[in-house]
């Protein structure tokens, strides 16, 4: 298993290109199982887990091109599609459940194995099979597979999740696309994501409209040939600035609209980072001295972002003053935090939350990764501790960054992945 050395403490300056988001990726790659006519998905991540995905779109029959530098992906469907997405697949990324919605919708039936949990949850899947149940389909558990099946074409209904969720919302809207009639679906998630997967389905001649988290989906026969290109990856451009911030660095993020991390840059700047934003580039300076920031909690969209917890944690364990992360979305999202410790941090955990002792002076370690995001922030970490890290298990980090430690080195990391067997 690969693992990183990294010696610290450093300064990063430069320009870093963001690459296409996983998140977006994932649901647009599984919605290409509704389309009969060719689709080219373009600024594909060169991340594991769209391997994953592209294996499993493989494995159920679609026939898939891919360009040599991996970014473009032609799919056609032309081959008879299997409705078995196997266990071996579906456990390496919990993503492979957004194929349920599509195969359901277009060949009425599906045996997909239960995702199960992972570290930083159990990660159930009950409001994605309650939503569909809505739409028409049956379903029974056996042996740890959903065994799905719907008389025929799926039927619009008028459906509101209990609680926001990305997935659910993104199987549904896939699956309502080719149902019968309208479906009206309340307190959907609004991720960027999930509009960038919208945005493509609308190309392709879908009927989607959006009213806040309300999202209507009035049925079609199919769905047309297209070509669609994936928004860049908003978690890579707010790692980056986290590490300009952190690391007192002078950074410049190409190609990325920061709207749609404005929650985010409105904390870095109450850190301290001084941020301009100018013809889609962000321009961020980290401060000599990191301001304290009494909590932070996180939420869905458009409030800060799950998936920047633990970059935040960071800048926190080095603000001249304490603070706390309340983290709302899910249930064991602090596995950083013991390898945080390990390095000097003074962090406390009570339930959801983790209070911040601030003025850490990071002095390098021996890590492990656990998650995608906890491994990014312990190289965050790494980058600023006095002395060597070594970070164990880097195979998280390739699930969700593409060559991190290329893009580091360019800004000035002193990074090296050492290939272990
Ligand atoms: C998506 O996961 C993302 N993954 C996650 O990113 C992200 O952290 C999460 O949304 C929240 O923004 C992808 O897009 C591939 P949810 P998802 O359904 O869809 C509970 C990363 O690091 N829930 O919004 O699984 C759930 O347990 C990953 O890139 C149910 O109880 O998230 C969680 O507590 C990590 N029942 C909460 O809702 C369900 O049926 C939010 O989950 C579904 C979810």
């Amino acid at each position: 298993m690969d693992k990183f050395s990294i010696e610290g403490p450093c300064r990063i300056k430069g320009k870093v290109k963001i690459s296409g988001s996983k998140n977006s990726s994932l649901p647009i790659l599984a919605a290409t199982l509704l389309f009969d006519q060719p689709v080219t998905i373009r600024n594909l991540p060169k991340v594991k887990d769209i391997d994953t995905m592209l294996s499993l779109l493989k494995s159920l029959g679609s026939k898939i091109i891919l360009s040599k530098d991996k970014r473009v992906a032609k799919i056609h469907n032309k081959n008879k599609i299997k409705t078995f997405a196997s266990y071996s697949l579906v456990k390496t990324m919990r993503g492979s459940i957004l194929v349920l919605g599509p195969l359901i919708a277009k060949y009425h039936k599906s045996k997909i194995s239960l995702p199960g949990g992972c570290l930083i949850g159990a990660r159930p899947i009950n409001y994605h099979l309650d939503a569909l149940k809505k739409l028409g389909m049956n379903y029974v558990l056996k042996d740890g597979y959903i065994l799905a099946k719907s008389k025929g074409k799926l039927n619009g209904n008028v459906l509101r999740f209990p609680k926001i969720s990305v997935g659910a919302t993104e199987n549904s809207i896939i699956a309502a696309c080719l149902a019968k009639g309208t479906t009206i679906l309340k307190n959907c998630a609004v991720e960027p994501e999930i509009k960038d997967l919208t945005n493509f389905l609308n190309l392709a001649g879908a009927k989607i409209t959006w009213s806040g988290r309300k999202c209507k989906i009035i049925g079609v026969e199919s769905l047309n040939k297209t070509e669609y290109s994936v928004m860049p990856d908003r978690i890579e451009a707010g790692t980056f600035c986290v590490a300009a911030t952190v690391a007192r660095g002078n950074l410049e993020i190409l190609d990325f609209d920061a709207k749609i991390i404005k929650t985010e840059l409105n904390l870095l700047k109450k850190f301290g980072a001084k941020i301009k934003i100018k013809n889609k580039k962000i321009f961020i300076k980290g401060p000599e001295n990191i301001k304290p920031i009494k909590n932070i909690k996180t939420k869905e969209y458009p409030g800060v972002s799950t998936d920047m917890q633990s970059q935040l944690m960071i800048i926190m364990c080095l603000a001249n003053g304490k603070g706390s992360i309340i983290e709302n979305i899910f249930e064991n999202r602090f596995m950083h935090v013991a390898e945080l410790r390990r390095l000097g941090a003074k962090i406390s955990i009570n339930r959801n939350e983790a209070v911040i002792e601030g003025n850490t002076k990071f002095i390098g370690a021996e890590l492990m990764s656990s998650d995608l995001r906890a491994s990014v922030s312990l190289v965050l970490a790494a980058m600023v501790s006095k002395g060597r890290s070594t970070i164990n298990r880097i195979y998280h980090l390739d699930r969700g960054y593409e060559s991190i430690e290329n893009k580091l080195k360019k800004i000035g990391v002193r990074i090296r992945r050492q290939k272990n067997g």
